[in-house]
């Protein structure tokens, strides 16, 4: 069969109205050869006569596909199943994402799902959220569906994106700060499992005042976001505090596809009363990037590279990406075992086979899964692994990263689908502090960065094993004579 998914080529925050029916498009869509000698490489996967191979197409009712992806032959099935198969044909279109140059991998097909603005415990939720578990189970990645409001907040953030990433570059390396990891990192500056990373990025951490009494107390990355201006503050904030809404729908559903009871996933997040009235919550996060076109690097990387292959760190990583491509991720294998907070997994098969283009679809959010999720699921979902490509033109993305507290000393869940520990993993599960494993990636990410610098100096790192910073919404009693 051939297949051809037509995109029409716009920025994926473009607003654009949603059609009412869902396609599901479920493959490995297209082989597309790699080198960056062959031609065939640098085209997009429409206009390439090997992309349309053989593969199964989805259609799944309740869960409406974005506005561009579209086949010209489907059917409504009300199952998440396959059901059914169908051929249609390629058709070229004038522009369009490109998996970058050099790169073997099969490109993805995904299906999108609508997140309800309310997860009830309705029947349709508990599909809804049993197909989003299978999903992540199959494929390690989900695409959904964004409101009409994020795209505004998404389209506003791309904007304000360039407008940042086009400053001098003296005024974006003023963006640091030594207590915190939020702010400016020049491209070069990432290092993942040992090499440098040639994206651009601007990290937005939770900004704590400087009077906080965390940020007083010094703890390791407790901080301000160096911001550049208050219009960029503005229109990032409000993304990332709609992504966050969003982060907390797709938790719930989460809880209720693996059968566990609720809260028992959100409560490491410390969004409860209490956690939140001690000013407790998530270490959410975001990260606004840019990725130099193929020909435009400073040569501190390697060739083509943009991002490394690794995981990350926390629950779940929303997304958005431009209409240019470069996001690659390797779908769950029981062939690929890894635990980033036990042993790294940077540059996990880099160079090996078995990767995924993920290629932008207009409207709508990815979203992959962190190495907290896989703790806490006892593997039952896993951690994906991902990398970023360089292609022929500059490529904007935002990730927002919904994250446990920072304090949480995390145990894995029980109940449901979650496998039952084994009387060795009984004894020795000490559980994981979510805030060490955030610190140790950070410092091994940004080695030579003046707020790991700090952190080491003063000997920030051994605050960690504190009571304090072990406890949920816990606050520190502030010592004024080291203030
Ligand atoms: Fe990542």
């Amino acid at each position: 069969m051939k297949i051809s998914v037509r995109t029409t080529g716009l920025p994926l925050c473009r607003a654009a109205t949603l059609p009412a029916r869902a396609v599901r498009l479920m493959s490995t869509a297209s082989h597309v050869p790699s080198g960056s000698s062959s031609p065939m490489a640098m085209m997009p996967p429409r206009f390439n006569a090997q992309a349309a191979q053989t593969t199964r197409l989805r259609v799944q009712q309740q869960h409406p596909s974005p506005p561009r992806l579209a086949a010209s032959s489907t059917q409504h099935v009300t199952s998440s199943q396959p059901t059914s198969t169908t051929t249609t044909k390629a058709e070229p279109l004038p522009t369009g994402p490109t998996m970058p140059p050099g790169y073997t991998a099969t490109t993805a097909s995904l299906p999108t799902f609508t997140i309800p603005p309310v997860v009830t415990p309705s029947p349709s939720n508990l599909l809804l959220a049993q197909s989003i578990i299978a999903a992540f189970r199959r494929d390690g990645i989900i695409q959904i569906a964004q409101s009409p409001l994020q795209q505004k907040l998404c389209a506003e953030a791309m904007a304000a994106s360039k407008r940042f990433f086009a400053l001098p570059p003296e005024k974006k390396a003023a963006c640091v700060d030594d207590r915190s990891y939020g702010g400016y990192i020049a491209s070069g500056e990432e290092v993942t499992d040992g090499i440098a990373d040639y994206s651009e990025i601007f990290t937005i951490t939770r900004d704590h005042d400087v009077d906080d009494p965390r940020v007083r107390a010094r703890w390791p990355c407790h901080g301000p976001v160096p911001w550049p201006d208050v219009g960029m503050r503005e229109v990032m904030m409000r993304y990332k505090a709609e992504l966050g809404e969003e982060g907390k729908r797709l938790v719930r559903l989460v809880e209720m596809g693996l059968g566990v009871e609720e809260g028992e996933l959100g409560r490491w997040i410390g969004d409860g009363a209490e956690g939140q009235r001690q000013g407790g919550g998530g270490w959410h996060h975001a990260r606004v990037l840019r990725f130099p076109p193929r020909n435009g690097t400073n040569g501190k990387g390697k060739e083509g590279r943009g991002i490394g292959s690794h995981t990350d760190y926390g629950l779940l990583v929303i997304s958005a990406q431009d209409e240019v491509g470069g996001l690659f991720i390797r779908r769950p294998s029981r062939e690929e075992k890894f635990a980033n907070w036990e042993r790294s997994a940077a540059g996990l098969r880099e160079e090996e086979g078995g990767w995924v283009f993920v290629p932008p679809v207009g409207g709508t959010h990815t979203v992959i899964l962190g190495d907290m999720m896989q703790y806490l699921t006892r593997n039952y979902l896993t951690a994906t692994p991902h990398k970023v490509g360089l292609n022929t033109r500059e490529r904007f993305a935002f990730a927002y990263f919904h994250e446990p507290s920072f304090q949480a000393v995390l145990k894995p869940l029980s109940g449901g689908v979650i496998p039952k520990p084994t009387e060795e993993e009984s004894k020795n599960d000490e559980g994981v502090h979510y805030g060490t494993h955030f610190t140790n990636m950070f410092i091994r990410n940004y080695p030579d960065r003046i707020t790991t610098k700090r952190l080491l100096a003063e000997g920030r790192y051994g605050l960690l094993e504190r009571e304090e910073l072990r406890t949920i919404g816990a606050v520190p009693a502030v010592d004024e004579s080291s203030v």
